[in-house]
């Protein structure tokens, strides 16, 4: 049997069968109406009505031949194509039935009887006992038992192409299971490369950027101790030297002119007065360059791949820092309010540079919103507190910027997806810092948003799962960190 992928070869075959079905019922029918019309021209007396019996039996018998003919050999034009099955094969050729012989005979005899003549017409002659005989019995028992196979085999045909189809279907469904769970993965596989690609370029960025900022830090800190270091020094001696004007001053009240021209000159009050104003702004400047250079090199940490004990808040300060220009008052706003509450923490083991990073991300993602509402009396809000059993440390940080759609939430940490005009965005900085906390850390990033509310980052560190996990690297890296610290 033919494989029905196509609907025109199952319809062409079904036509097939039902010919086949057709033409073998009528062979029944009609040996039944040549025996009838025998019997009729027997009885008749009319000889008018004799000639008529005897033409339509004849042409009973040439549609016999002819469908005959047709169901063994084939006709296209009756659609029957001449294949018969091994069973039916044998109901025509074959013991007991010899179907196509009974055929042959029965014609013979039918066409006989058409030839007999008018007086040789009775009940008793041959030919119509043997029609009768044979039309009554063996001939209608064969033909019934060949229609009866025919239709078994159409059935048959039925049955099969309802299994193929089925079978199809089925095929059909797994494939496209198939296909559709290979799209997912497809997909998924997509994403992580993609996030792990924005993640290479962006920790190779930042690892430059950190090394960068390490290097400048270096470099400012050893002059600049130069000066930080002798700035109290200097403040001393300078006190010093006024106290033995003074004391001058003192024993020798009417000194020379000269000298005395001279203190006019240099309006030595004055200067006494200003020199202490300006070593006092030198010593703020000073502390301002120390912080920020120590931020610096807290912020990079030579670490993006090296656990280290991470003061949290200390992190936190430090991103602030470098922050400090972009949360000043400036045209547009005024100054961005940086509201602190935090909580008793322990220091977590942690990549600190990387966890620097996540801070550095959502807090400016945080300015960058505050910034689109014009005249804004921004706030950031950031929170830290231990969660309730103690495994885990919480940071929270909360704008009351414009807030985000449920559009943009449900995309905010896909690559890079970004609101930003072109050149100002990338898109990275959240996909980056899910990475960095939900697969680094092992711990949990979630966004509280919606539009006019304002937005709200809350970042899980485990204390635990983050020490214990990388216990061996964790300690060899905490040697390496304090053989930095002593060469920075
Ligand atoms: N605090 C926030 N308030 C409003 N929208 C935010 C905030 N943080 C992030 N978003 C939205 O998430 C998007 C993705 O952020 P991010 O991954 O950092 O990429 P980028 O900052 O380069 O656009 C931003 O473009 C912005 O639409
Ligand atoms: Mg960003």
């Amino acid at each position: 049997m033919a494989t029905y992928f196509d609907i025109d070869n199952i319809i062409t075959d079904r036509e097939i069968n039902a010919a086949i079905i057709n033409i073998s019922g009528r062979q029944r029918m009609l040996s039944q109406r040549a025996a009838l019309f025998a019997l009729k021209l027997v009885c008749t007396e009319d000889s008018w009505q004799q000639e008529r019996l005897r033409q339509e039996m004849l042409a009973v018998i040439d549609l016999m031949e002819q469908s005959h003919n047709g169901l063994i050999k084939g006709n296209p034009a009756m659609k029957l194509p001449g294949k018969l099955s091994k069973e039916v094969w044998t109901i025509y050729f074959e013991p007991p039935y010899y179907l196509s012989q009974q055929i042959w005979d029965f014609m013979t005899q039918v066409r006989a009887l058409a030839q007999v003549t008018s007086t040789e017409l009775n009940l008793e002659n041959y030919h119509l006992k043997y029609i009768l005989q044979v039309s009554e019995t063996e001939l209608l028992n064969a033909l019934d038992i060949a229609v009866n196979q025919y239709q078994k085999e159409s059935e048959l045909f039925e049955r099969q192409v309802e299994m193929q189809q089925a079978q199809l279907f089925q095929q059909i469904c797994t494939a496209r299971a198939t296909t559709h769970a290979q799209a997912k993965q497809l997909e998924r596989t997509v994403q992580d490369l993609q996030r792990t690609q924005s993640q290479l370029i962006q920790s190779e960025k930042f690892s430059s950027i950190g090394q960068m900022m390490a290097g400048v830090a270096h470099e400012i800190n050893n002059p600049f101790n130069f000066i930080y270091g002798n700035l109290q020094c200097t403040k001393d001696y300078i006190h010093d030297l006024f106290e033995l004007i003074n004391t001058y001053q003192e024993h020798y009240p009417n000194t020379l002119p000269a000298i005395q021209g001279k203190i006019d000159e240099i309006e030595l009050d004055f200067v006494q007065e200003d020199l202490a104003k300006i070593l006092d702004s030198m010593q703020v400047g000073a502390n301002r360059i120390r912080e920020l250079v120590l931020s610096l090199r807290n912020f990079s940490r030579s670490d993006l791949s090296s656990r280290q004990l991470l003061d949290l808040h200390q992190g936190i300060d430090s991103t602030l820092l470098i922050l400090r220009n972009r949360l000043k008052a400036n045209n547009d706003r005024p100054a961005v309010e940086i509201i602190k509450d935090y909580g008793s923490i322990p220091k977590i083991e942690c990549y600190a540079g990387q966890l620097n990073q996540v801070f550095m991300n959502i807090l400016s993602n945080g300015i960058d919103a505050l910034e689109e509402i014009p005249n804004h009396l921004g706030y950031i809000k950031i929170r830290t507190h231990l969660s309730p059993d103690g495994s885990r440390v919480i940071i929270q940080i909360a704008d009351n910027g414009p807030g985000m759609t449920q559009e943009v939430k449900e995309q905010l940490f896909d690559p890079f997806f970004t609101t930003k005009p072109l050149g100002k965005g990338t898109g990275l900085g959240l996909a980056i810092s899910h990475k960095i906390v939900v697969d680094t850390h092992g711990g949990y990033l979630k966004c509280e948003s919606s539009p006019g509310k304002g937005t709200e980052f809350w970042i899980e560190i485990p204390l635990q799962s983050s020490v214990r996990r990388e216990q061996g690297v964790g300690n060899r890296q905490l040697i390496t960190g304090r053989l930095t610290k002593t060469k920075v």
